[in-house]
């Protein structure tokens, strides 16, 4: 029997918590063989005004922090279909979006497939593979609701920002991994997520 490598999408957007994906990203070189990894165009804009310049000024330079793990990110270029993630033929255990903006939830709710993070969610749908969407809005318009409704129909898991207390959490890294936890848990991993009452 052969055994597959164990690959994963990972797409950052333009939505506020920009270190939800980059610690999605941290996690998931340690449980994945390969990440292929999707940013758009508005990414670097949220890492300069949501981290201090020295903690992660681009996505390139945080990736080299993995160390040894960092020859398993792939970037990908975010407006070609000419990788991976745009085929179904390629074979991955699914897509994360963390963050993910209202943009991007309602061009993926239309199936507008018009640049690779939407072609790559839309490829997921598709072959009925696991998309999980970690949303990021507040307060929520009727418009995002209706989307949400959309990709929750057609297989997706929309999993909000929106971390739990009831561990204490001591750090923001803690609230946040609250959040990561839970969607990793979605794609399969062990995770050690804390269970309630344990
Ligand atoms: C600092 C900053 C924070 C933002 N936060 C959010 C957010 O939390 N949720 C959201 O849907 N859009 C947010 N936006 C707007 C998106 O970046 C914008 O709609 C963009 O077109 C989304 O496209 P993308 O999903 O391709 O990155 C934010 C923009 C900026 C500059």
């Amino acid at each position: 029997m052969t055994s597959h490598p164990t690959r994963v999408i990972l797409g950052i957007t333009g939505a506020s918590g920009v270190l939800y994906g980059l610690r999605a990203l941290e996690k998931l070189v340690q449980l994945a063989d390969e990440v292929q990894v999707i940013a758009s165009s508005n990414v670097q804009d949220i890492i300069r005004t949501e981290l201090d310049s020295g903690h992660a000024p681009t996505l390139e330079s945080f990736v080299e922090t993995l160390g040894p793990f960092a020859a398993d990110v792939h970037f990908c270029n975010p407006k070609s279909f000419f990788e991976p993630p745009a085929s179904g033929s390629y074979r991955h255990s699914g897509m994360l979006i963390a963050p993910c903006s209202m943009g991007t939830l309602g061009r993926i709710a239309a199936g507008t497939s018009d640049d690779l993070m939407c072609r790559a969610a839309d490829v997921c749908l598709k072959e009925r593979r696991k998309l999980i969407l970690l949303a990021r809005e507040t307060p929520l318009s009727l418009v995002h609701l209706r989307n949400m409704t959309s990709v929750t129909e057609a297989g997706a898991v929309v999993l909000p920002a929106s971390p739990s207390f009831y561990h204490k959490p001591e750090s923001l890294m803690d609230a946040i991994d609250t959040v990561v936890d839970r969607a990793l848990a979605q794609l399969g991993f062990q995770t050690p997520a804390k269970e309630w009452m344990k």
